[in-house]
């Protein structure tokens, strides 16, 4: 079986930490999402491995490599413009061939992995598997109706009045018969080339759709608040280790990770946290749900249920940050200038709460 990763696309609830770069790329407790689906797959027993890639294809590429490192071989298969899912496996023909694969969209994060879900599937005579998960909100996402038995009735893009609060997991299983159904189906009323549509086109036609139902936790990382949720669930799962150097006057408290060449100086970690490799904290308190990429520092501080990314520095604020995501490079003070008065350089569509 080979596996297909979608990571193209615009990512424009992300903005703007995605003006600049891929969403799959944020990380999730100091991990990029799509090294996460990257190992999830290989983890499945998976070695050959396509992504498709857009606008931000370079990044991606320079980010993940050839997939030595995690033991995978990687092809890059470029999409000329966000025409949708179907799309996506459309172009992917070459690569994919008649195998049956797994696709997996790179901005999903998902509890427990897939290799129940590759085995089943791998020995079953099923067209098609999708994995559905029960959520609060199902008109943000593809929706299926399942009779009694468990059988799928209907599947809906983004419906407004959902008929099931089963949604579409972004993890999708098919044989040979998607290719029909990628040629058959027409652009919805987004212009996109729906992946749901063409399982329903499967289903229309008789070919054995299986839903499978995960009962894990799962998240599409879409939105900063999906990100923080997501960044909280990971840590929480995530075992306490120091390889970096932790000075006699801090304290670490729960769970915490301390990566290589990290310092803590005079500082308080309330656990579940992660402080990644080189980054200083000083003087400073992180607590619970916080992740502290590569190269930053915290100074003087106070900071949790946050995620910062790499090379960005938090000093002397006089109030505790909470609940924020914080870009590349990004510089927090206080300012030494008077008057007085916040001064700010923000990005279009940022979002600043202050006291
Ligand atoms: O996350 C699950 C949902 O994913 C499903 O419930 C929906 O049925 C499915 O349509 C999809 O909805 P989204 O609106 O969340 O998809 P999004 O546009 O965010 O794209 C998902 C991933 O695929 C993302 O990593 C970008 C990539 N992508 C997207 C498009 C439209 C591509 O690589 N090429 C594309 O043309």
């Amino acid at each position: 079986m080979k596996g297909l990763v979608l990571s193209g696309g615009k990512g424009t609830r992300l903005r703007p930490i995605t003006y600049t770069s891929a969403k799959q790329l944020v990380p999730v407790a100091n991990k990029p999402v799509l090294f996460r689906v990257i190992e999830a797959i290989r983890d499945a027993g998976i070695e050959d491995i396509g992504i498709v890639i857009g606008d931000t294809g370079n990044e991606i590429r320079n980010a993940v490599g050839n997939g030595r490192r995690w033991g995978v071989r990687i092809n890059y298969i470029p999409q000329e413009a966000p025409l949708g899912l179907a799309h996506a496996v459309k172009i992917s023909h070459d690569f994919l061939g008649d195998d049956r694969f797994v696709m997996f969209l790179g901005d999903n994060c998902i509890q427990g992995g897939i290799s129940p879900l590759i085995e089943q599937f791998g020995s079953s005579d099923y067209n098609a598997q999708i994995v559905l998960k029960q959520v609060g909100d199902p008109q943000q996402f593809g929706v299926a109706e399942i009779d009694e038995e468990g059988r799928i009735i209907q599947l809906v893009e983004k419906p407004r009045e959902p008929r099931s609060d089963l949604a579409l997991v972004g993890i999708y299983m098919f044989d040979q018969t998607v290719w029909n159904a990628v040629e058959a189906i027409r652009p919805s009323a987004r212009g996109e080339l729906e992946i749901t549509d063409a399982i329903q086109w499967l289903i229309t036609n008789g070919c054995k759709v299986h839903p499978y139902i995960h009962e894990g936790w799962w998240i599409d990382t879409g939105k900063k608040g999906d990100m923080l949720e997501a960044n909280r669930l990971v840590l929480d799962e995530m075992e306490p280790s120091i390889a970096g150097y932790v000075d006699r006057d801090s304290h670490l408290i729960g769970k915490v990770i301390i990566e290589r060449g990290a310092e803590v100086i005079n500082s308080t970690i309330r656990g579940p946290a992660i402080i990644g490799e080189h980054t200083r904290i000083v003087n400073a308190y992180i607590g619970p749900f916080t992740s502290i990429y590569h190269h930053c520092l915290v100074e003087e501080s106070e900071i949790e249920h946050s995620i910062v990314l790499e090379s960005s520095s938090i000093r002397e604020l006089p109030h505790r940050l909470e609940d924020s995501l914080i870009g590349r490079n990004v510089d927090v003070g206080r300012s030494p200038f008077k008057p007085k008065a916040y001064r700010l350089m923000l990005g279009d569509n940022s979002s600043v709460g202050v006291l």
